[in-house]
């Protein structure tokens, strides 16, 4: 079903559901001027080769580069503040029984926000770890230049346990999720009343399998995104809106 503002009943759902989840995806970052990875010519893998720099692989072949362009987007993440969309998202979490924010989103946009308890699947450009050991080490420190230079090129720090080289805390192509953290996300899924799907294109899996799990166990669907993707073929309701604009007006028809 697809409306112009759908707000009011899904406020109605909001309400109805004894759980909720949200699973986010790059487009809400978006607004507050993070790039997607797709779509528009501005989508990161339009710009830059994935297979160079978000892979096991290409850390090896060459990982000042990749460390330096992860350096970039932290200094992104660092120079942006939550917009209206993430802030409502929190105020909706604080008004539902059982709230679950699960993202693909490596950045802190929605803790700064005020939500708790993300659950990351993709990781963080924050809990950077050793490549060798796997241990967590050390804290992102960002070159005052680095949100200037996307290919910038600087040789990683080494690991304190081990000596090894420190990697992005991120998830590349090619490697599981962080098991806990997926756990918990497919469980609230599955249990859950209400699924919203912000921002998000539903091509990577198996993140893209939360809203399909939820709908197999008759949740209701709504997704949140200017543009149809691969999820709304599932969505009992398709909102044609963006973040910030539609989570402030479904924050607004829960709270009245
Ligand atoms: P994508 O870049 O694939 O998709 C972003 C989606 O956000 C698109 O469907 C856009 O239409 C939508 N969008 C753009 N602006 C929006 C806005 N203001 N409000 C709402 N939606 C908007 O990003 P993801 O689906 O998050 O993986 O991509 C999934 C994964 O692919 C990422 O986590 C990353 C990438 O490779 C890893 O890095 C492991």
């Amino acid at each position: 079903m697809r409306v112009p503002n759908p707000s009011a009943e899904v406020a109605q759902w909001l309400q109805a559901a004894a759980s909720i989840v949200a699973l986010t995806g790059a487009g809400m970052s978006a607004e507050s001027g993070i790039p997607t990875f797709r779509g528009g010519g501005n989508g990161l893998w339009s710009q830059f080769d994935p297979s160079a720099l978000a892979s096991a692989d290409a850390f090896r072949a060459d990982r000042a580069l990749v460390w330096g362009w992860y350096l970039w987007r932290a200094a992104l993440v660092r120079h942006a503040e939550p917009h209206d969309g993430h802030h409502a998202l929190a105020r909706i979490a604080a008004r539902v029984p059982k709230f679950t924010l699960v993202t693909q989103n490596v950045d802190d946009l929605h803790e700064r926000a005020g939500n708790e308890d993300v659950i990351h699947l993709h990781g963080s450009l924050f809990s950077p770890r050793c490549f060798a050991c796997h241990r967590p080490c050390g804290e992102v420190t960002l070159p005052d230049d680095a949100i200037t230079r996307p290919t910038l090129r600087l040789v990683p720090p080494r690991c304190r346990h081990c000596g090894g080289y420190i990697r992005p805390g991120v998830v590349w192509f090619g490697e599981r999720l962080p098991v806990d953290a997926w756990c918990v996300a497919e469980k609230a899924a599955r249990e859950c009343g209400l699924l919203l799907a912000i921002g998000t294109s539903g091509i990577v899996h198996p993140a893209a399998t939360l809203p399909l799990i939820a709908k197999a166990h008759a949740a209701k669907v709504v997704e949140i995104n200017p543009v149809a993707t691969e999820l709304s073929g599932c969505a009992d309701v398709t909102w044609r809106s963006t973040a910030a604009q539609a989570l402030p007006a479904l924050a607004e028809a829960v709270a009245s």
